[in-house]
């Protein structure tokens, strides 16, 4: 009977983590599709608790009530706290956290079931993934919190890495196939290994990378947490260590084909090197200025307005008062659409959060490829921090590092404006030649303070 229950208790958290999932791929009822998987997860835990079949003694339960209690608080004060900014570092440690329990996992049930093979591949794949998710998600943390701020690599860093990586699935297949490898000593062995080769992997690949990496990451420790639901026959763990590596899996995928880039670019191309971004100046032609109180007039009689967010918004927090710009142009009968671009900021969804945290409609958030066809019937565009997303080189010169890379393709506009605080290249570290476009005026300035002068300027017209 309790077994039967306990069943039903799982399908119920597998059916809300699928639903969930579904319900996360629209900003409106992402929030319901998190409560809902979130329900689902408490029904697994109630459940295992209540109707587990094993003799379990009072302390044992305080042991995981403490536990469960713990972890509730401190998950969900430091959730509470983050800035929206600050959260590709928490996505990383709370998939580093789950990595290390996958592993822990497999060295608590090791010495039970070293002895059956299929277990075992379970048991390895479980320490290995782990592990390799755990050290690699706690690198990609220092280095997006700016305290490992330095793509650190080895001469030949791609053949040791490849090398360290054959060494340790080697010695994982010898563990399984052959008997005497199989101990204790070689469990921590391996994951000592795996530790190392987790750092090894993730410490050339540049900063600004580190949002693809971390999405994969998230994907191994979703793998490892599957191999746990093997282990326990646990349907809900299996469920969920399969969607979260097939959602960390499809998203990798997403963003390299959003910037063009091959996963194998990300990993051994040392592309974004550095902290995060190139820093490389543009390299000449003219660029003509525009001034607040004329850009002010030129909007304020246009009829369409799209404005193109990139990283520089959110570094310079300008969220709420490119809002108020667009709520100033609307009183006064223009048309604003924010086109955005699938890369654009620094990660997945950086720029509908960072719009939905100033309280923009949804509806007026418009995909790339639903915003290109109206940049023809566009008066002016008004690019606040945005680089690479608008270069037009992506689509006309063949030797550029973002050949083939979908852009917006703003040029179509009657007037394209350019705000950003110099002429230095964005991410990718490469001139624009838009800016030097006869259409293109620069707004030059931190987007904060030039869009506070521009809203003053439309309000006192
Ligand atoms: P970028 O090409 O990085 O350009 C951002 C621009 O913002 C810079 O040129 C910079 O110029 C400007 N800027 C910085 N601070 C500013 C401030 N306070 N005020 C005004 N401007 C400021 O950004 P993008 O167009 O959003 O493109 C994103 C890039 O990141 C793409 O290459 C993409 O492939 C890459 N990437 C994206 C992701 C995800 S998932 N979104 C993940 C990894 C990599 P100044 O210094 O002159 O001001």
């Amino acid at each position: 009977m309790n077994k039967a229950l306990l069943e039903i208790a799982y399908l119920i958290a597998s059916i809300t983590f699928v639903f969930g999932l579904k319900l996360m791929g629209n900003p409106k009822s992402a929030r319901k599709g998190n409560l809902i998987a979130a329900g689902g997860m408490t029904v697994a835990i109630l459940g295992t608790l209540i109707f587990h079949d094993q003799p379990v003694s009072p302390v044992i339960y305080a042991v995981i009530l403490a536990a469960i209690a713990l972890g509730t608080v401190g998950g969900w004060l430091t959730a509470k706290k983050v800035a929206m900014t600050k959260m590709p570092e928490l996505v990383s440690l709370f998939n580093g956290m789950g990595g290390a329990c996958a592993a822990l996992i497999s060295i608590i049930e090791y010495p039970n079931l070293k002895e059956q093979p299929g277990a075992l591949i379970a048991v390895l794949a479980g320490l290995v993934i782990g592990t390799v998710s755990f050290t690699g998600s706690m690198v990609a943390f220092a280095k997006l919190n700016g305290s490992l701020n330095k793509a650190i690599r080895l001469p030949s860093y791609n053949i040791i890495n490849t090398a360290m990586m054959l060494v340790v699935i080697g010695l994982a297949a010898m563990m399984v196939i052959s008997g005497s490898f199989n101990t204790s000593m070689m469990l921590y062995v391996l994951l000592a290994l795996a530790a190392v080769y987790g750092i090894l992997f993730v410490i050339p690949i540049g900063g600004a990378d580190m949002p693809v990496v971390i999405s994969l990451l998230n994907s191994f420790t979703g793998l490892a947490a599957a191999s746990g639901g093997f282990l326990y026959d646990n349907k809900a763990m299996l469920t969920g260590g399969i969607l979260v590596g097939s959602a960390g899996t499809l998203l990798t995928i997403v963003m390299c084909e959003a910037m063009n880039r091959p996963l194998s670019n990300v990993i051994f191309g040392a592309f974004g090197g550095g902290s995060g971004g190139g820093s490389g100046a543009s390299e000449g032609g003219t660029v003509k200025d525009i001034q607040v109180s004329d850009l002010a007039v030129l909007m304020n009689y246009s009829r369409k307005v799209v404005i193109v967010p990139g990283y520089g918004l959110a570094v310079a927090q300008a969220q709420h008062v490119i809002h108020e710009i667009e709520l100033l142009l609307e009183s006064r009968g223009v048309e604003v659409k924010y086109a955005i671009h699938p890369v654009a900021g620094r990660m997945p969804g950086h720029m509908n959060v960072l719009l939905a945290e100033s309280n923009v409609e949804y509806d007026k958030l418009v995909e790339m490829e639903d915003i290109n066809p109206e940049f023809a019937t566009t008066d002016v565009v008004l690019i606040v921090g945005a680089n690479d997303v608008v270069n037009p080189a992506a689509k006309t010169d063949p030797s550029s590092p973002i050949y083939g890379m979908p852009i917006l393709e703003v040029e179509q506009a009657s007037h394209v404006i350019v705000n950003k605080r110099s002429m230095n290249a964005g991410y990718a570290g490469i001139d624009n030649p838009l800016f030097y476009s006869t259409k293109t005026s620069m707004l030059f300035g931190d987007a904060k303070s030039a869009l506070t002068a521009l809203a003053n300027e439309l309000k006192s017209l």
